[in-house]
């Protein structure tokens, strides 16, 4: 089973309730929520508030991504405003086992994100205590950047480091995920696809983006 998350970044702000909405018309598996602060990344995005207006709006899960310099201090308010899932940046903490172990205890789901350049072994302690772990297939800060190859190979990495502890947590990857490179990153081992531009844009409704990427990886 292979979900599809859409990425509310490049959705029309101004209508992200109904932009959200559409996308779970569309047959998506959850909402993914890019929170950034300017300091992590250079881009400053959404809030808790935003968190809990869409919580309003979809019945869908919120998957939400903190890009964020000081994860730990913001944990408990996406939880209260809704999140059923936060990722954290491996790279944003010395102390990533005890941020998980937090964010495990208020109830919600457990990810953990990579940037391009972290190597995959900074992982190797937590993995037994993560829902996901998700690669980041651009460097993150803004939506419609085009995808890093070079990471197909850490995906498959990772798919093996996980089995040879015989973990099944899903592999998720984030950035420049389209009909091409969709296939792709299964094949490599992604079983969560974070899309964003490829299916808020002008070129298509997003019933027929969410159909296309949702084909192209059909059977895989
Ligand atoms: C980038 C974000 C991504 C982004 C994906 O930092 O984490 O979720 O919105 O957008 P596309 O699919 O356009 O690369």
């Amino acid at each position: 089973m292979i979900s599809i998350e859409a990425s509310v970044l490049s959705a029309d702000f101004a209508a992200l309730g109904e932009q959200a909405q559409q996308a779970e018309r569309a047959g998506v598996d959850a909402i993914q929520i890019d929170v950034m602060d300017g300091q992590f990344v250079p881009n400053i995005t959404f809030g808790p508030g935003i968190v809990r207006a869409l919580r309003s709006q979809v019945e869908l899960p919120l998957d939400v991504h903190l890009m964020i310099a000081d994860p730990g201090s913001q944990i408990e308010a996406f939880a209260q405003a809704g999140a059923d899932r936060l990722i954290v940046h491996q790279e944003a903490t010395p102390h990533l086992h005890r941020l998980l172990q937090s964010i495990g205890e208020l109830g919600v789901e457990v990810g953990v994100s990579i940037n391009p350049g972290t190597p995959l072994d900074v992982l190797e302690e937590v993995l037994h205590m993560v829902d996901l772990v998700q690669i980041m297939t651009v460097n993150p800060g803004w939506g419609g950047q085009a995808f890093l190859h070079g990471q197909l190979d850490k995906i498959q990495r990772l798919k093996l480091m996980l089995s040879e502890r015989g973990l099944d947590v899903p592999i998720g990857v984030d950035g420049g995920i389209d009909i091409t490179t969709a296939p792709l990153v299964v094949e490599a081992g992604a079983r969560m696809l974070v899309s964003g531009s490829s299916i808020y844009n002008d070129e298509a409704p997003v019933l027929d983006n969410v159909k296309a990427l949702r084909a192209s990886v059909c059977g895989r």
